[in-house]
């Protein structure tokens, strides 16, 4: 689907590489030639995405997003010591079926650390020449429960709909450097994170939420290939776009 060296050298700053679709989106990026800076707070499994990537010059960072200001202080450390990054996959992020009637500040550090501290720090970050090349491309996690909404995801959906506005609003900034920002708002992909959520309802609800996707449940790779085609030549005059990437996904 592209050239088979298009990131060849470029150095690509993931966050949750140690799982899911972070993961995926490392192992895809460096099969195209890019140098991996994966972040990540599980050590073990962080090393593992790097021992499935090919290629040499792949680092690993372990951190919690819990303050925008710490973040910032690991990814310039980051960058100073490797260079500065021509992409960002911000995917770090945490999901809970959650009824507002018990919303807590430990739900909302949970759902809103990684997503919206994380994305505030990534983008704030880029736009030092330090840390990111000029036309640099972010590309930022965020949700289809921004857009449609789904039954006990109001804290989750709204922190991914705030990344998906900050994207938009920080675009002109971002765009002096020729930098782009986006965000991926899927549906349910296939990952461990997926398996909570339909673990976590009734009896039969995968089959049932399933049955909302015309297309089925999507695949990490699906994911992957939209970021890389964002990271590519052609993904040059987009910004400041929320992409719904859903299968056709229709809430009942
Ligand atoms: N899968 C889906 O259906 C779906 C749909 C729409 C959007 N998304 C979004 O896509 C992103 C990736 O999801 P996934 O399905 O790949 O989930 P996943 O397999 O559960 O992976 C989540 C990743 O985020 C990291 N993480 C979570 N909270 C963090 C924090 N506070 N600080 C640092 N790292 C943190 C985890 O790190 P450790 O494992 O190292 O702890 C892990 O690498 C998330 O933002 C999610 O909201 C997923």
């Amino acid at each position: 689907m592209f050239a088979p060296d298009f990131l060849a050298g470029k150095l690509i700053l993931v966050t949750g590489a140690s799982s899911g679709l972070g993961r995926d989106f490392a192992v895809a990026a460096a099969n195209y030639g890019a140098r991996i800076l994966a972040f990540g707070r599980d050590e073990e499994r962080l090393a593992q995405t790097l021992d499935e990537c090919p290629g040499d010059g792949h680092s690993r960072f372990t951190d919690a997003i819990e303050s925008v200001d710490e973040f910032v202080k690991k990814i310039r450390a980051a960058t100073k010591e490797h260079g500065p990054v021509y992409g960002m996959f911000h995917c770090a992020g945490a999901n809970t079926i959650q009824s507002m009637k018990g919303a807590s500040d430990r739900t909302f550090d949970l759902l809103y650390n990684a997503s919206v501290r994380g994305t505030s720090a990534i983008i704030g970050t880029a736009l030092r020449k330090s840390v990111m090349e000029d036309g640099g491309r972010i590309v930022l996690m965020s949700s289809a429960s921004a857009f449609k909404p789904a039954q006990g995801l109001a804290l989750y959906g709204s922190a991914k709909a705030a990344i998906a506005q900050m994207a938009n609003i920080a675009a002109p900034e971002c765009a002096k450097r020729g930098i782009t920002v986006n965000t991926i708002a899927a549906g349910n992909v296939v990952t461990e994170m997926h398996q909570k959520y339909v673990d976590g309802g009734v009896n039969n609800a995968s089959e049932r939420i399933e049955a909302q996707y015309p297309l089925g449940f999507g695949q990490p790779e699906d994911v992957s290939n939209l970021a890389l085609y964002l990271m590519s030549p052609g993904g040059r005059w987009i910004t400041g776009e929320s992409i719904l990437l859903d299968g056709g996904f229709r809430p009942a």
